[in-house]
């Protein structure tokens, strides 16, 4: 039965007798998870939410998505926010529309499968602070991962969705691996787990309109639960694709309110609502009340962001995609990765790379996070290898992948590649193929020992379970122990208006009006060239309060896209006075040892620096000032683009100084430590 049919009377007044759909399609609301976490880098504060929450309750939505994914990381890292609380807020103005999460499985909120005592109490929290549909997904489809969190959601009630991320290595659906049987089995298997509904997880926007049709007929024919179809727009084809799923009878579909549609979003929903006006799939959505949001969005909410939003392209869509079979986001930290080394030239080395290296990790599905283990790691051969040596530098992740703590890849792994992984790695050299986290030890003991009070509750220790670093410093923010920065403060629509006001100006030749008590310049300040599109200004910036040090920006990039803020490397030659590299006070050196001794700047000690080779944060030191090293000897774990790098020793010796602390961010070229 084809149930899209045609609309039943053309000639109707909807507003007064819109007859009600027989099999009305259900929409799922993306805009407060992952509709700015594709095109505002997932910054989309609580207090911008609030102003749209009560209409959006009112709309029909089958549900609202407004957690997991990568908010839990940007929260707190970036925001200051505590993301538990979001929920609790959120909740006092949803009161009908169920919230959704997106959960990575064993993996959480995280980009690595944490122990299975950690899971549970994620779960436990997230159940109690509010979460009602529990949107599953494993990165390799591996639903062994499955095992921990799902009785965990059975066990409070709750809706289990299972995801299949859809991937494929041809053109078009087919082929060895990724096939029609392929989607259909896993189906089955979720079904077996007990979904309550199944949702094609297609995150770079690759599904097809046919194959998306050719899928869900597919799916309604050997599964119960309901089929509910997850489609990026990033390559221009899911509004396509949707119509085609809703004709093979698909249940639900996702989409965004317009401000948070499109471009690697998701397709708004307004043009989907009017679609299927009359027909027997009618959304039965008010169109004049989805309009009233967007007018609070476009005034209230987006003069916020915008300046978040990647617009360096005319172009909505990426073709790209299309020509890759790949995320657009991962595509487009690749390219900001290769900006920040100065190597966008290799991009198209990278490309070529790219399939290769998923080949050799087993033909994974590319999502968080393996389409970044697999971005990083092709980045990291294209830079690095050498005629003689392929994998020259290997990624901590891509070990954890050959060790099998991910989990089952579609197709075997490469055996050399597997062997030069794993050659002393520490977890062992021969991988597992038990599921992930039964070799997990458990987490979270450990981790209320090191936190201490710092943690008050159950929120905040699984705060600083999943994220040692940033949680930590989290924690400090939000107990008064330490001053979060000017950079995770929220900005005003007052002070963008005054920034727009600035920059026109500046376009306008204005921008040199003299203070007139403008204080005298120190001989810490220090100069910063400005661009205003094609303007170029040089600005002299001295610190208030006079203090010399340098804060530095994050510059993690997260999925989306959006432009980093530029490491404010410290340049030695121009301020020799300026102790611009050791750690600032204000980032606790928390993880080092009290006996320590302090820093000492890299040009005080001789010896051979070990030099960052991309810019990132240090997660840890693995050597202390004084200590011996071997050459090869891992010295300091760097994570770039969320992949932590074990560097190593560049020479034998002793350990002369170490230079920053964990938790900081380094830029390329910064002397990390030195060995002499
Ligand atoms: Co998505």
């Amino acid at each position: 039965m084809s149930d899209h049919d045609q609309v039943k009377m053309t000639s109707m007044n909807y507003d007064v007798d819109r007859p009600k759909a027989e099999n009305p399609v259900k929409i799922m609301d993306l805009s407060l998870r992952d509709g700015h976490q594709s095109l505002f880098a997932t910054r989309g504060r609580t207090e911008d939410m609030i102003p749209v929450a009560e209409l959006m309750d009112q709309v029909g939505f089958w549900a609202v998505e407004t957690w997991g994914g990568a908010t839990f990381d940007t929260m707190h890292r970036f925001l200051n926010e505590d993301p538990w609380e979001r929920i609790r807020t959120l909740k006092r103005y949803f009161k009908k529309t169920p919230f959704s999460m997106l959960l990575r499985a064993q993996n959480l909120v995280g980009y690595r499968n944490y122990a299975d005592d950690v899971a549970n109490a994620f779960m436990d929290r997230a159940c109690e602070n509010g979460m009602d549909i529990f949107r599953t997904f494993d990165a390799l489809n591996d639903y062994r991962n499955f095992q921990t969190v799902v009785p965990k959601i059975k066990e409070y009630g709750k809706h289990f969705q299972g995801c299949i991320c859809y991937t494929m290595t041809e053109p078009r659906l087919g082929g060895e691996v990724y096939n029609l049987d392929y989607y259909v089995n896993k189906a089955k298997d979720l079904e077996a787990m007990g979904a309550d509904s199944i949702c094609i997880k297609d995150m770079a926007g690759l599904i097809a309109p046919y194959d998306a049709y050719a899928i869900v007929k597919a799916l309604k024919a050997a599964v119960k639960p309901p089929i509910h179809l997850h489609s990026h727009f990033t390559s221009g084809m899911s509004p396509m694709s949707h119509l085609k799923a809703i004709e093979a009878g698909v249940d639900i579909i996702d989409t965004c309110m317009s401000p948070y549609a499109y471009r690697t979003s998701h397709a708004a929903v307004e043009p989907l609502v009017m679609t299927l006006l009359g027909t027997n799939r009618d959304t039965g959505f008010d169109i004049k009340l989805l309009a009233r949001i967007n007018e609070i969005f476009e005034k209230e909410v987006m003069p916020k962001y915008k300046h978040l939003l990647d617009d360096s392209k005319m172009s909505v869509i990426d073709i790209n995609v299309l020509l890759h079979q790949t995320p657009g986001g991962m595509l487009s930290n690749l390219v900001n990765q290769l900006r920040d080394m100065d190597a966008l030239d290799k991009i198209d080395e990278v490309y070529k790379e790219l399939p290769k290296v998923r080949k050799d990790l087993g033909q994974i599905p590319l999502v968080t996070p393996t389409s970044q283990i697999v971005g990083i790691q092709t980045v990291n051969n294209v830079l690095f290898d050498t005629p003689e040596e392929r994998y020259k530098m290997i990624t901590g992740q891509v070990k954890d992948l050959c060790y099998g703590l991910y989990g089952k890849t579609a197709v075997p792994i490469n055996d050399e590649v597997q062997k030069k992984a794993l050659k002393g790695y520490d977890r062992g050299e021969e991988p597992i193929t038990c599921r992930p986290a039964e070799v997990l030890e458990p987490e979270l003991e450990k981790a209320k020992e090191e936190i201490g009070d710092l943690a008050v509750d159950m929120d905040d220790l699984v705060t600083y379970a999943m994220f040692p670093v940033t949680g930590k410093k989290f924690l400090q923010w939000k107990y008064g122990k330490e001053e979060p920065p000017e950079s995770v403060k929220p900005i005003t629509l007052e002070q963008v208006k005054k920034k727009d006001e600035l920059i026109k100006k500046a376009k306008a030749g204005e921008l040199v009006e003299k203070k007139k008590d403008a204080p005298a310049k120190s001989e810490n300040a220090r100069t910063f060239n400005v661009f205003v599109d094609n303007e170029y200004f040089e600005v002299g910036v001295d610190e208030v309060g006079g203090s010399p040090i340098l804060k530095y920006a994050q510059q993690i990039q997260l999925s989306g896209g959006a432009p980093a803020a530029a490491p404010a490397a410290p340049a030695p030659a121009a301020a020799p006075a300026a102790p611009a590299a050791p750690a600032a006070p204000a980032a606790a050196p928390a993880e080092k040892k009290a006996a320590a001794p302090a820093p000492a700047p890299a040009a005080d000690a001789e010896g051979t620096p070990l030099s960052a080779p991309m810019p990132g944060m240090i997660v840890k030191y693995e050597k202390n000032v004084g200590d011996s090293v071997n050459e090869g000897e891992t010295v300091v774990i760097l994570e770039a683009m969320k992949m932590e790098n074990a560097l190593a020793a560049p020479a034998s010796g002793t350990v002369k100084a170490i230079n920053f602390s964990s938790g900081d961010s380094v830029g390329k070229g910064d002397v990390l430590c030195v060995i002499g």
